[in-house]
């Protein structure tokens, strides 16, 4: 489904991604994870187009990605929901759910549409429904995240990058987020997952890669990375 092969990416001088090549199959969760600064927020942001890579191809379902504009991508089926949670905190919890259903429907069918994809995510996080009216800043930073996942999913993804969706929230709630995950996954929802809670997030996934200093340093089955005795000293703490 999606493709990166040999991205380089720059921020100024500083060479961010050294050559990432990775894949992403329909169906699957893949999780990222590595040391802070090794490039995972990065390499989403290739992905969504925010960071134009200097070198190598990005391609989705069969189309070259690599030069397109952000707002392509998303109507493309690729949903960004980026680190530290980026809501609009001076909209309501309905406004910001309205942001990310942009595209969705045309104009005939669009309050049809929207209805039934505000049902969807209503459905999933009923909390959300019940501060609809609420601004987006005044929620707690577990509801900003489910916010945030439900934004990005009112586009009806193909593929959804989640930039550490567990950061900073209380277990309780991680686990939340991640059933979430995994209920959007069975939904029919491709998933790219970049965790600093590797033990988690190769627990829910089908695959892993290990980036370090932008490169990709390890893959492998989600079960083989948790059993690596490499990944377990540096990522799991064991
Ligand atoms: N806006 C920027 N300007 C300059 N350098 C940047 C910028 N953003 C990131 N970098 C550098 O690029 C590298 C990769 O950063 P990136 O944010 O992708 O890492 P990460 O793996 O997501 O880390 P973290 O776990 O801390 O979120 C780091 O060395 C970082 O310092
Ligand atoms: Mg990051």
């Amino acid at each position: 489904m999606l493709e990166l092969n040999d991205i380089h990416t720059f921020y100024g001088p500083i060479e961010a991604l050294k050559g990432i090549t990775l894949k992403v199959n329909q169906g699957e969760i893949v999780c990222l994870i590595g040391n802070n600064g090794a490039g995972k927020s990065t390499t989403l942001m290739a992905i969504s187009g925010i960071l134009k890579p200097k070198a190598g191809t990005i391609s989705f379902i069969g189309s070259d990605i690599s030069d397109m504009p952000p707002h392509s991508i998303v109507e493309r089926g690729i949903s960004h929901v980026p680190e530290g949670r980026r809501i609009f905190p001076r909209l309501t919890v309905k406004e910001n759910l309205e942001m990310g259903a942009y595209t969705v429907g045309s104009r005939t069918n669009k309050n049809k549409k929207l209805k039934s994809q505000f049902d969807k995510v209503y459905e999933m996080f009923p909390v959300l429904r019940e501060r609809e009216r609420q601004m987006g800043g005044t929620l707690s930073g577990g509801e900003q995240q489910m916010l945030a996942i439900s934004r990005a999913l009112m586009s009806e993804p193909k593929l959804l990058l989640l930039d550490e969706p567990s950061l900073g929230l209380a277990p309780i709630i991680v686990s939340r987020i991640f059933k979430a995950i995994q209920e959007i996954n069975q939904e029919g929802v491709t998933i790219l997952l970049v965790e600093q809670n590797a033990h988690a997030a190769l627990n829910l996934s089908g695959r892993g890669y290990v980036l370090e200093n932008g490169r990709i340093k390890m893959h492998g089955q989600g079960k083989e990375l948790l059993n690596s005795e490499e990944v377990k000293k540096a990522y799991l703490g064991e």
